[in-house]
This record gives structure tokens, sequence and C-alpha cells, in this order.
């Protein structure tokens, strides 16, 4: 049997990493969570102030310094999972801070800024073996994966399921601060002019709202098995 490709795209905390990297594990595949990446960028951006008190990104400047940008995945023991390095330190805590969240889809819709990410990506996954999680992985980075998935919820379930998260690790945030982030996370990153956030022709739409998250990975296991036994 041979192994494949699974990009799983869809709005922001539809609880796509937590069924791609349950997916990954059972399947001992390699598990990239692509939005870490340009999280790890917008952090950068922040501490070298090229974003503006008003909340403007210095473009120009963030991408001449893109080179210096550099993004590892790195296995950590104890969770059994990967942390993202940004220049050589762990920033996996970090970019999941609402700071981040508030600039991470200005810092997506640069056009260099894709471009980079987008090529590692397909470096990471030219093997196949592969569960990738991001908005664009179906459409543009492997047009071509086996299986695709594409991930929805309702705003405000999505909302609920973020804010217990933000809550759960100490940050101060309101239930209407982390719905408007939500909602307009998804207005930016499907309106953005490149490769904005799409449903791929060939991908199968998944609504798990109503959902738990058993219920998902069985069904999402057994098409993946499905696809696999066809190779
Ligand atoms: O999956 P996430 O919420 O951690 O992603 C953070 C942001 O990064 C999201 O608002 C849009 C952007 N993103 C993207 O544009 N393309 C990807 N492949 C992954 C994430």
């Amino acid at each position: 049997m041979g192994k494949i490709t699974i990009a799983i795209d869809g709005y922001s905390s539809t609880g796509k990493s937590t069924i791609a990297k349950r997916l990954a594990a059972s399947l001992q595949y390699i598990y990239v969570d692509t939005g870490a990446m340009y999280r790890a960028v917008t952090l950068y951006a922040l501490n070298q102030g090229l974003i503006t008190e008003a909340g403007e990104v210095k473009q120009a400047d963030l991408i001449a310094q893109l080179s210096e940008v550099k993004l590892k995945f790195v296995p950590n023991r104890e969770t059994g999972r990967s942390d993202m390095f940004l220049n050589n330190v762990n920033v996996e805590q970090e970019i999941r801070k609402m700071r981040v969240s508030g600039f991470v889809s200005q810092i997506a819709a640069i056009k260099e800024v894709r471009e980079k990410l987008v090529k590692m990506q397909q470096e990471m996954g030219k093997d196949k073996g592969v569960v990738m999680d991001g908005r664009d992985i179906g459409t543009v980075v492997f047009p071509n994966a086996e299986l695709k998935l594409f991930m929805t919820a309702s705003p405000e379930t999505r909302a609920t399921r973020r804010y217990k998260e933000l809550l759960v690790k100490g940050e101060e945030v309101t239930y209407a601060e982390v719905l408007k982030n939500v909602e307009d996370r998804d207005r930016i990153d499907s309106t953005r002019s490149i490769s904005p956030l799409t449903k791929a022709k060939d991908a199968i739409e998944f609504d798990n709202s109503d959902m738990g998250l058993e219920e998902q990975f069985d069904r999402i296991y057994s098409y993946a098995q499905r696809v696999i036994a066809k190779q």
C-alpha cells in the first residue's frame, strides 16, 4: 500500500489540527501545521517592530527581511508533537496567543510570505505520507493530494472552542473578542486576492458543528483507509 498526501483545509478553529494530528499518528504519517508557520512569521514581524502601534504591517521591510526568518518544526518528546521554532527559539506557546492571532491574516495575505512558506510545505510533503492542515493545501500546495477535506463549523461553535482553549492557557479574553477574531479572520482569509480560503472542487466537506471528536475521527480515518487501499 502506497502512502498518500492528506490535505485538510477549512476555517479557523474547526478542529483541523486535532483531527490532522490524530490521523497522522494513526497512519504514522508526518503532520504539518501550516498555520503555525504563518503565525511564526507574524511573531517575527511583531518582535522586529514591523507592525505599527496603529496595526499597520510594514510590508516592504518584512519582505526584505524574509530570508532571515528561519522556521523549523522540532519534535517534542513530552507532548509527542512538534514545536515551532523561529530562529532557533521555541515559539510554540507564543504563536497561539491572541496578539499573534490578531495580525496573522494580514501577514498571510502577503504574496512573498506565501511563496516562501508554500515552497517549504511542498518540500516537507514531497515524499507523501503527510497530513497537512491549513487554508490552501488542497488548492495550491498539493492540488493532487489523494484525500482532501474541507472542515467547517458555525462561527459560534468555533469561537466557543477557541475561547475555552485560551481560558485553559490563562489568557484574559472575552468570548466576544474571540468571536470577532474568528469572524474577522474568516473574512480576510476568504477574500484575500492570493490563495483565498476556498474548498477544492474534489474536497469532502465536513461540517462538525454537532459532531463529537470520536465520530469525526472515525469517519475521516475510514475515508483515509479507503483511499490508501486503492494505491
Ligand atoms: O490554522 P491557524 O488558525 O493557526 O492559521 C492562522 C492563520 O494563518 C489563518 O488565519 C490564516 C493563515 N493561514 C493561511 O493563510 N494559509 C495556511 N495554509 C494556513 C494558515
